[in-house]
């Protein structure tokens, strides 16, 4: 993408961190891509990199398969960072040595530096960084000088000012090298001369104008769930082509409270943008009559979901375009450890293949930025913290937190106890903590005493967790007073619930949902 600078691109030699270097170096306003390690010296050069850096990776110099670059690489004439496995990789290809070590530097260490490139520019000269790595670096290739030692490292910093080469054997992109942002934006900045172009500001304009030149005067169907992507996807192409845009809302009856008034509010009332909402809450829910088995539930949702945006998109005459929210992590062909190059693409997004039945091409105007950055763009968008800040909500809704007969009652129920919980986290300043928080409605009834009267009714169960990814999560320590508030509102004010629970089961072993 040309305007928002050219890019630093990271090689990857299948580090768990690659993405996280990515995304330090877009922190500093500097755009990044990532690739495979074994890309084409001639794919590489067209990508026109302002710098190139080499990331970590399990691998080992020596071994006969290890991951190396094309050598070409180093003529390009651009600055090239090494990192952990990506140092030991300069310095073992350019005639330096890299010996095995059998005790592994692992975990926090003290660098003292004696910078005077540019490249550890206000970088404390005692700092802490974080080292994880086997095998060592004994001699340096012509050139090259040490610019930063550890305890165990005496090259833990090098630099060939020279030819712009550096290296690290320590990792900057982690939290745990607390300086590392500043060591990264030193090396887009002052080493390869990058300007701070990454701005949302500046990706709308570009988006805006590239979503343009792929739809030309055709239509695009975009279907809203309400969650993040799709949303800021939606007001993104409304920007650029408006009412050659159609967004689709189907209410399968198992939203939050209150959700399908907002999502027409926000888009249709606020953005203007063309809105078909579908009821389908019927549907749905008879559907689901007598199901309990989560399995079955979640097929029941998924297939009929399909159904109902199917009939519903072929009412609304031919489209060109399906947009879809697949995102930067989605697209990255990732590196196993294997050296194996390999492409993840989230088959759920395809709405169960309708693009290929309906004769649709994709629009995927976020494939470029991590989830952070969609967020920002939202706000530079316009949309409310309440649909950027958002929890994440799977596709399947309450119907996976209604455990056992999903029955309007009981959804009812949840619903009014799931707002109650949201509102006091809210209120509580807690709401950004937290990854995601829901309510269970449990299959089980308990014996309560209210008022004069003894009561039977429903049992609820709260969950807040914290998580990264959702891969591994723990539970919120809430102070005890939000979670008495919460018990509180919901015994009194939610007509069938007597007794309120709070999960504390970390993931693993338990999942996010109870289902
Ligand atoms: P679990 O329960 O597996 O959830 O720990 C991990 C994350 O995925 C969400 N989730 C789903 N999202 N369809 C979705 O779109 C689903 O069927 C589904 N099941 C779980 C869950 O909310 C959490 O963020």
């Amino acid at each position: 993408m040309q305007g928002i600078g050219r890019p630093i691109v990271v090689l990857d030699f299948g580090a768990q961190y690659s993405k996280l270097i990515a995304r330090r170096v877009r922190d500093a306003n500097v755009y990044s891509l990532i690739v495979p390690f074994n890309i084409s010296y001639d794919d590489l050069k067209a990508l026109d990199p302002a710098g190139i850096i080499f990331s970590g990776g399990p691998a080992s110099v020596h071994l006969d398969d290890a991951p190396k670059p094309d050598l070409q690489v180093f003529d390009l004439g651009v600055p090239i960072l090494g990192i952990c496995y990506g140092v030991q990789l300069l310095a073992d290809m350019l005639g330096g040595t890299v010996e095995a070590s059998d005790d592994r530097e692992y975990g926090v260490a003290h660098l003292e530096h004696y910078d005077g490139t540019g490249f550890l520019d206000q970088v404390e000269e005692h700092t802490q960084v974080w080292m994880s790595h086997g095998d060592r670096i004994t001699v340096l290739p012509d050139g090259f000088e040490s610019i930063g030692r550890t305890e165990n490292s005496p090259y833990a910093a090098i630099a060939n000012a020279a030819r712009h080469f550096y290296g690290v054997q320590f990792h900057p992109e982690v939290v745990h090298t607390p300086e590392g942002k500043r060591i990264l934006a030193n090396f887009v900045h002052n080493i390869c001369g990058c300007m701070n172009s990454w701005t949302m500001g500046n990706y709308v304009d570009l988006a805006v104008k590239e979503i343009r030149e792929q739809v030309g005067d055709k239509q695009v169907l975009c279907g809203l769930s309400g969650g993040v992507d799709s949303s800021v996807a939606a007001v993104l192409i409304h920007k650029a082509i408006g009412d050659q845009l159609t967004c689709m809302f189907v209410n399968n009856g198992l939203l939050r409270k209150g959700e399908d008034v907002m999502v027409q509010e926000v888009f249709r009332d606020n953005f203007h943008i063309k809105l078909n909402y579908i009821d389908a809450e019927d549907r749905f829910i008879d559907a689901l009559a007598g199901v309990s088995e989560p399995e079955a539930k979640r097929k029941i949702i998924g297939n009929l979901f399909v159904v109902v945006f199917e009939e519903e998109a072929t009412r609304l005459g031919h489209m060109d375009f399906l947009a879809q929210g697949t995102l930067y992590p989605d697209v990255i062909e990732s590196v196993s450890a294997t050296g194996g190059p390999s492409v993840t693409i989230k088959s759920h997004h395809n709405v169960g293949g309708l693009p290929e039945k309906m004769n649709m091409k994709l629009l995927e105007p976020l494939r470029e930025l991590f989830k952070d950055e969609v967020r920002d763009l939202g706000r530079e968008l316009g949309l409310p913290e309440e649909v950027v800040g958002r929890h994440p909500f799977p596709g399947p809704g309450l119907g996976v937190r209604c455990i056992g007969e999903i029955t309007r009652e009981r959804l009812a129920t949840l619903q009014d106890a799931d707002e109650i919980f949201i509102e006091e986290i809210v209120s509580a300043g807690l709401y950004n903590d937290i990854w995601q928080a829901l309510v269970c409605l449990l299959p089980v009834r308990s014996v309560g005493v209210q008022g004069d009267g003894r009561t039977y009714e429903e049992v609820c169960s709260l969950r807040a967790v914290t998580s990264e990814d959702a891969m591994t999560a723990d539970w919120f320590r809430f102070p005890p007073e939000v979670l008495q508030r919460v018990s509180n509102r919901i015994c009194n004010e939610v007509q069938h619930i007597n007794r309120v629970l709070y999960d504390v089961t970390s993931k693993p072993p338990g999942t996010i949902e109870w289902e």
